[in-house]
């Protein structure tokens, strides 16, 4: 099979280029298809990073903060950690912020501040996995490299209407990703292959009737392309449960800092419970993990959240103090500036759930 797909492979990728020259995504880490201008290695770097699990819409602002806060990897190898950690805050994922961080440093102090470009050497840093090695390598270094991420597993397998499932199928989407990659035009065809996969190779309803490659695709051809790729059922996520506790004193509210390690390592939090698989019920046998003594009233409903390994489910007992005390452990942050506090999402949507007005 391998020999056999090397004519039509350039043909699929000529064709997928052409479209991409009338349909790339304008996006602010890009230059325009078939541009002599090569994009910025640290943007092109940035973006790849934060748009791991992440949506591009989501990903924009985020992009554009950063770039306009610290423009070069100089700048952001010299930030203190915190302020990362705290302009990432929302985006998820957090040992991404870390790492980020982390290989701004070594790029600095190993290579003189500018990105290696060779894919070994990229994947060699921090954070920096095979996708975005490749990637890196081709969009910002013009480097062939062979760019496998969720679209592109999807494309491939359609295109071929594989019958293994993932995960078992990535070394053979691999070697086929490989011979459809062209050796020119390395970080177009990379994108073009992500926009196709974003806009017309979609996971549900796939717009096979623009699509560049559909002469080729075995799985249009099957007439039902949404069915792949196929994938082995995945093992379900369990469910923890915790209650947090927002404590108010004086237009104030306790926060703490997690453990630097771990989950949302280093980032601050509403103390809480510790998460078990127990629901949470009515909370009062919880109240002995409140960080003080208060008044504690469990609030009607809660919040859920889903990490990458399980979900949460979280309820909120609220309680008041006439005065600031020196808590054990926490700092006080005022409730007005809340959204500006660096909360990972799950707790900001505790936060919010604790700030709803309710009738009482
Ligand atoms: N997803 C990951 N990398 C991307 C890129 N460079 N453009 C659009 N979507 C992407």
């Amino acid at each position: 099979m391998s020999v056999q797909i090397l004519p039509v492979a350039s043909d699929a990728a000529r064709s997928l280029l052409d479209w991409y020259d009338r349909n790339a995504r304008v996006l602010p880490w890009r230059t325009p298809p078939g541009s002599a201008r090569r994009p910025d290695p640290y943007g092109v770097w940035l973006s790849e990073i934060m748009l791991q699990q992440t949506t591009v819409a989501a990903v924009i602002p985020y992009y554009e903060k950063f770039l306009a806060r610290w423009p070069t990897v100089r700048h952001l190898a010299a930030a203190p950690l915190e302020e990362v950690l705290h302009a990432w805050a929302g985006l998820g994922y957090y040992a991404r912020a870390r790492n980020l961080h982390a290989c701004a440093q070594v790029v600095v102090r190993d290579h003189g501040g500018r990105f290696p470009e060779s894919e070994a050497a990229l994947l060699a840093l921090p954070g920096i996995g095979a996708y975005t090695a490749a990637a890196i390598a081709s969009i910002a270094f013009g480097q062939r490299a062979v760019v496998v991420d969720g679209n592109v597993e999807r494309v491939v397998s359609r295109l071929f209407a594989m019958e293994t499932p993932l995960p078992a199928a990535r070394p053979q989407v691999r070697a086929l990703a490989d011979q459809l990659t062209p050796e020119a035009r390395a970080g177009d065809y990379a994108q073009a292959m992500m926009d196709l996969g974003a806009g017309v190779c979609t996971p549900r309803s796939p717009s096979c009737g623009v699509c560049p490659l559909a002469a080729g695709c075995a799985a249009r051809a099957s007439g039902t392309p949404e069915r792949w790729p196929l994938k082995s059922p995945k093992a379900e996520k369990p469910t923890r449960h915790g209650l947090v506790f927002w404590l108010e004193a004086e237009g104030q509210v306790l926060l703490r800092r997690r453990p630097p390690r771990g989950l949302l390592g280093g980032l601050p939090e509403i103390p809480s419970s510790a998460w078990s698989e127990t629901p949470v019920g009515s909370g009062w046998h919880l109240f002995d993990q409140a960080p003080v003594e208060a008044d504690w009233q469990v609030l009607p409903g809660g919040v859920r959240h889903t990490f990458t390994h399980f979900h949460l489910e979280l309820r909120v007992a609220q309680g008041r103090l006439p005065r600031r005390v020196n808590p054990p452990e926490g700092f006080w942050h005022p409730v007005a500036a809340i959204e500006a506090a660096g909360l990972p999402t799950v707790m900001l949507k505790a936060a919010r759930h604790a700030l709803t007005p309710r009738l009482v």
